[in-house]
């Protein structure tokens, strides 16, 4: 089975739109988004413009806010405490990757815990770890969701997560656990890779490495999700090899139109629940 991204995140982003319209009634506030965008990186501007127009689209303000790639740090964090003290923003993103004068890691600690739609500040990413209600990753939560469509008890089933950032292995790491699921974090150093993969009833392929798991590597009925967006020439290709599994997996999820669209209805599911969190 193929799982399709595109419109279960179409699903998800109708549920946005019509509970934005109701709070809109109720309270005549909506939700709002804002994008910080640094320097000139084609795939960024690509992401943010996405991003921004999907928001559009369910009835959230959204707003990129764009700097020159010489912009300082000092200016960046100077935006972001504006942002934060602005009760009429919702949530705040700063797209990575940033130009090296500014630090990410100073970038993420700046943004208040309430409005990190990222789910990437380390307040979020502690009340993650320990179990608690927190600001989830968006692109972990969408792999989650496709997940659990196919298999809603995820209790006792053995996941394999290959690749460890913060942005996506570390995090689905936590929510898997959350599910009961045994969890095995791979990485680059991991020795025989491929055998880890095998023992998998669910793989989720997060290392940035194109085709990277063969037919050969995954147990049948196994279900695959594929993180990966990795350019080669000019096709789009995620870290499996989709032709050569698709057939052996119970659920694969493919490059494009798998994870992608799920992670931007992930991003609005945030800016909304920040949106609701500040109306209580
Ligand atoms: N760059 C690539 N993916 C992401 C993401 O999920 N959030 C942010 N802020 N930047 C990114």
């Amino acid at each position: 089975m193929i799982i399709d991204g595109k419109k279960e995140a179409q699903i998800i982003r109708s549920e946005i739109k019509k509970e934005i319209l109701i709070l809109k009634k109720k309270t005549n506030k909506i939700p709002s988004l804002t994008v910080i965008l640094i320097g000139d990186y084609v795939p960024s501007q690509i992401y943010v413009k996405n991003k921004e127009k999907s928001a559009r689209e369910v009835g959230i303000h959204s707003k990129i806010i764009k700097y020159p790639k010489n912009v300082s740090e000092k200016e960046v964090l100077k935006k972001i405490d504006e942002l934060n003290n602005n009760m009429d923003i919702s949530g705040i993103l700063v797209q990575l990757p940033l130009p090296d004068q500014v630090s990410k890691e100073k970038i993420i600690n700046a943004i208040h815990p309430s409005k990190d739609v990222d789910g990437f500040n380390p307040v979020n990413v502690g009340r993650l770890s320990s179990g608690y209600k927190s600001i989830i990753p968006c692109t972990p939560l969408g792999c989650l969701l496709l997940i659990k469509k196919i298999e809603p008890d995820l209790s006792g089933r053995r996941a394999v997560i290959i690749g460890r950032s913060n942005l996506n292995g570390k995090p689905m790491a936590q929510l898997l656990l959350k599910e009961n699921c045994t969890v095995t974090v791979a990485h680059s150093k991991t020795n025989n890779l491929q055998n880890e993969c095998l023992k998998a009833d669910i793989l989720i392929a997060a290392a940035g490495v194109p085709n990277l798991v063969k037919e050969s590597w995954i147990k049948k009925d196994a279900i695959v999700i594929d993180v990966g967006i990795n350019k080669v020439g000019e096709k789009i290709v995620g870290d499996v090899n989709f032709e050569e599994l698709k057939d052996k997996a119970k659920a694969i999820t493919p490059v494009p139109g798998g994870v992608g669209p799920m992670t931007i209805a992930c991003l609005l599911k945030n800016t909304l629940e920040c949106f609701k969190a500040r109306l209580t």
